[in-house]
């Protein structure tokens, strides 16, 4: 019994949803008929689903309550006007337009933005931003610092861009870059958020050279929490102070509401240049929708807007960010290695340090992946060599990335402490045996994306 204290849930649960049980059989039978892949999983089968934190929040009773008086008029609905103001009073930006979800907002951004031959830095793009930006022939540049990569480095803000790599990479390529984007917190880098210093920087080495400064927002509230609890003199500062505080160095953002706005689906853009944002209302018309309801329906409006509230409730907060530190701490406990410090979303397990004897083009990441689920019904995702290595074609041989983890994404009011406890227990459990666990090989893999669908054996 773990001697951590856990953290106290500042709700008590109003509805429940049953989670179904399964045998180890059932699911050894489940995971081979689906190609070893935990996406072709159906997800009743699945105990305990740390696949991902978007879309997957619980809504509270006040956001039900709104679901019920969403207006679903086409045009000028009341619920698109609640929700405009409740993206303003946080973000500040003069325009508000809503899309279907974060994917959606990006590509109607790129395709008012960017030429041909433009690139786009970050500190490191999410794959739907970066495949948004190389699917219209333009780069997108990763540009954060070494400690972003490093595993092992226990900082307070990983998330943050190199502002030298910045202005050289600007300077190089005068011209070429429409926006600079910003992702809050860092997803692809283990969920580590970006300090204010580090964003005044970068807004002032934009400003200088006439670029707009954009956010990535998924995880704003999140980012703001940790610059409030890590970054000198903003301890006393409320986290919506520090969020609009962010947000006052940029021009607009991208948002996908599934994470920070605590809502099952919908996303937006703001910003302040009503030029551009004319220019994105039109691709909005085209794929998305009218601008005041932009892919969603009004209900859909109205639950955001009251999402943007509760997940800047400081005791929400508090509660959020402990949590995701308390399962690293259990792992601690268990010998279970992580890359530091646990982010505010997910803990990323170092599946290749757990799984020593797994060769990394036998992908010791996803091998986890099909060990958590067959032994305890946990679903978590890998981001290594499957999801982001690649097949030599000339040499026939696995070109993986530098890291091999595997993300342990937690659903915001979903899960509870002893869930963490039980996911803990899981991992300790391969910890002490890894040996158990048999490397894989991909025997049908897609050309794009290929984690999604490809189909995998296990090598003996
Ligand atoms: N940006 C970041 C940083 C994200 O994490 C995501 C989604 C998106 C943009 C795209 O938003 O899914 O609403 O279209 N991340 C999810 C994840 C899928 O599991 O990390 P979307």
């Amino acid at each position: 019994m773990s001697m951590i204290p856990p953290p106290v849930e500042p709700f008590r649960i109003k509805m429940v949803e049953p989670l179904g049980r399964t045998t180890r059989r059932e699911r050894d039978k489940l995971i081979r008929a689906a190609g070893f892949n935990v996406f072709n999983l159906p997800a009743e089968k699945v105990f305990i689903d740390l696949l991902t934190d978007s879309g997957t929040s619980a809504m509270s009773d006040r956001q039900w309550a709104g679901i019920m008086m969403g207006d679903e008029s086409y045009a000028g609905a009341r619920s698109f006007f609640r929700f405009e103001k409740a993206v303003r009073d946080i973000f500040g930006f003069a325009h508000v337009i809503p899309t279907h979800q974060g994917r959606a907002a990006e590509r109607i951004l790129f395709e008012s933005v960017l030429g041909r031959n433009s690139a786009v830095p970050s500190n490191i793009h999410f794959d739907t931003t970066r495949a948004n930006i190389e699917v219209r022939n333009a780069k997108a540049v990763d540009l954060a610092g070494a400690a972003a990569y490093d595993p092992d480095a226990d900082l307070p803000f990983k998330g943050d861009m190199d502002t030298a790599k910045l202005e050289s990479f600007l300077d190089r390529s005068a011209g070429r870059v429409p926006i600079v984007m910003m992702t809050v917190t860092n997803n692809s880098g283990g969920g580590q958020p970006v300090s204010l210093a580090n964003i005044r920087k970068v807004s002032a080495v934009c400003r200088l050279r006439k670029i707009p400064f954009f956010f990535d927002a998924c995880r704003f509230a999140e980012n703001a929490w940790f610059i409030k609890r890590r970054e000198k003199s903003y301890g006393s500062w409320t986290v919506r102070d520090i969020a609009r505080k962010m947000f006052s160095y940029a021009d607009g953002a991208t948002m996908s509401a599934k994470k920070d706005a605590l809502v099952n689906i919908g996303g937006f853009v703001t910003l302040n240049d009503s030029d551009l944002a004319a220019r994105i209302k039109n691709m909005l018309i085209i794929g998305e929708g009218f601008p005041t309801y932009g892919g969603l329906a009004g209900r859909d409006l109205e639950a955001m807007a009251q999402g943007l509230q509760e997940v800047l409730d400081e005791s929400y907060l508090e509660h959020r960010m402990r949590q995701v530190a308390y399962l690293g701490n259990l792992l601690d406990e268990a010998g279970v290695p992580y890359f530091k410090p646990a982010g505010g979303h997910a803990v990323y397990v170092l599946a290749d340090r757990l799984l020593p004897h797994i060769p990394r083009d036998r992908f010791p990441g996803w091998a986890l992946t099909v060990a958590l689920y067959r032994e305890s019904g946990i679903r978590a995702v890998e981001i290594g060599g499957g999801m982001f290595g690649r097949k030599n074609p000339r040499t026939g041989r696995e070109e993986v990335p530098d890291l091999e983890l595997v993300r342990l994404a937690i659903p915001r009011r979903v899960y509870t402490a002893s869930h963490m406890v039980f996911v803990a227990q899981a991992l300790g459990a391969i910890a002490r045996k890894p040996e158990r666990v048999k490397g894989v090989r991909i025997v049908e893999e897609s050309r794009f994306l290929r984690h999604f669908t490809a189909r995998f054996e296990e090598i003996d």
